[in-house]
């Protein structure tokens, strides 16, 4: 029998409850326990210790009092961006192991500050770039590595955020404002930058960035338009009004041209992003509406304090001489990543909406993969981010256990932090900038 190792969560949110948690609870109860969580809102504890049978004495509303001592073998810290380093050093000097939040941090000397507590407690740390753990962006690494398409020259990225998903998490939501959290280049894209590192075998030399927030702002508040979408005469036309993605969408996803046959629509209404707004169960029409008419999620998009750019793009030289891009937008009807890598023998396609990828090699035909039949050969489930979630907290339990390593070192996963940092600062200043100081 599998060794069970126990868990606290640091941030019972969406991540730490709905992800992580359920993650060990549901589907890896034979492997992990949780046993103790913390967070400031009364609510998320009680419905933490409703799923998971947690005994009051192991609540806590306060993280100085919970992190005062170590309650178990790993812990899982889910909070927001900016408590990440200051909690996770504490937890190492406690002997933790962690499954840690991406980003670790948007402040370049926290990055260090963590990578040397790493180093004095030698403790496992996996941060969640959970993109490194799902199926079809490994089989792309496999692809690459084979040869098969020649040496890479250059690649060219798309990261659809989506017209709803910006509105809801970084117009209205807890990403808005990056004085609060971090720039939305590394809120957004650590994963890409994280993967195009991975894929080009290499560390970044130089980034240029051109970006900056267009649409959600004052100038483009339509005439007469209300503060809150409840009191606005928009509130049925709107496309981003808060009762046409809280209340229609949720009663039926009309960003699809027919309905998505894999999709279980009662665990879609039940879940991301309604569950963030609404902490009722069941989210019901009534809960979602009265949950959006009373909190951020019922602002208008026009008349928000939100700073993060709707749109950037990162121009990328490699060490070893390859060049990608990289553009995040708003714009997009639909959700998920397409890139292309050009090699010297061929090419490689991936369009994660679409489910393929392509593979043709210059002069020798081409061949299609399907990103659904890789998922169901690799793990048989389509739990978030293409499997990553699933994959990546697996990957912890083989190396908590001893079956294996880490797929991602702290070292690895703090270079596309560097990357981001380097892109916003190009962005902001106009220039071209090192991502490594020498
Ligand atoms: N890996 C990914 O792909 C991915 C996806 C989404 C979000 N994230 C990251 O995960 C983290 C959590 O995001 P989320 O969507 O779950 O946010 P969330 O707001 O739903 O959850 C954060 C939780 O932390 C709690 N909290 C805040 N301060 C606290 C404190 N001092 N002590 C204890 N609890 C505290 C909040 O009450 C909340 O319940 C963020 O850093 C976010 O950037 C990662």
């Amino acid at each position: 029998m599998d060794k069970v190792f126990t868990v606290s969560i640091l941030g019972c949110g969406s991540r730490g409850h709905y992800t992580y948690g359920r993650c060990m609870s549901e589907y890896f109860a034979d492997k992990f326990k949780i046993v103790s969580v913390c967070d400031i809102d009364q609510e998320k504890i009680e419905l933490a210790q409703k799923d998971w049978e947690i005994p009051e004495e192991n609540c806590f509303l306060d993280e100085n009092e919970f992190l005062k001592e170590k309650r178990s073998d790993a812990l899982v810290i889910a909070t927001q961006d900016r408590d990440h380093v200051r909690m996770c050093v504490r937890a190492l000097e406690l002997g933790y192991d962690i499954l840690l939040e991406k980003p670790i941090s948007p402040d370049e000397d926290e990055l260090y500050e963590l990578l040397e507590a790493y180093k004095k407690y030698d403790k496992k740390v996996i941060v969640c770039h959970v993109l490194r753990y799902a199926p079809a962006f490994l089989k792309i690494k496999e692809i690459l590595d084979s040869g098969e398409i020649g040496k890479i020259v250059c690649i060219d990225w798309l990261e659809q955020v989506t017209y709803w998903h910006q509105a809801h998490s970084f117009v209205r939501g807890n990403w808005r404002n990056d004085v609060e959290t971090s720039p939305m280049i590394m809120q957004k894209c650590c994963h890409d930058l994280d993967l195009l590192q991975y894929y080009a075998d290499s560390k970044c030399d130089t980034v240029y960035s051109v970006g900056a927030l267009t649409f959600f702002n004052e100038q483009n508040k339509p005439e007469g338009a209300a503060s809150r979408c409840k009191d606005c005469k928009y509130i049925h036309d709107c496309v981003y009004s808060a009762e046409r993605l809280y209340v229609e969408k949720w009663k039926k996803d009309f960003d699809w041209a027919f309905d998505k046959p894999d999709v279980d629509d009662n665990a879609r209404k039940q879940g991301w992003p309604f569950n963030v707004v609404d902490l009722s169960r069941p989210i019901t029409e009534e809960s979602i509406r009265r949950a959006y008419e009373n909190s951020q999620y019922g602002r208008c998009v026009f008349d928000c304090d939100n700073n993060v750019v709707d749109n950037q793009t990162v121009v990328m030289q490699f060490e070893n001489g390859i060049r990608a891009n990289l553009t995040m937008t708003a714009f997009t009807a639909l959700p998920g990543r397409k890139m292309t890598f050009h090699g010297t023998l061929g090419e490689v396609e991936m369009d994660e909406e679409n489910d393929y990828i392509r593979i043709s090699r210059y002069g020798h035909g081409t061949r299609f993969l399907s990103i659904k039949e890789i998922l169901k050969v690799a793990i048989n489930d389509t739990f978030g981010h293409g499997g990553g979630d699933l994959m990546l907290v697996r990957d912890f339990y083989d190396a908590l256990a001893g079956k294996g390593e880490l797929g991602t070192t702290l070292e690895r996963s703090i270079e596309s932090h560097l990357m981001a940092l380097a892109a916003e600062k190009s962005r902001v200043n106009g220039e071209v900038c090192k991502v490594h100081k020498n």
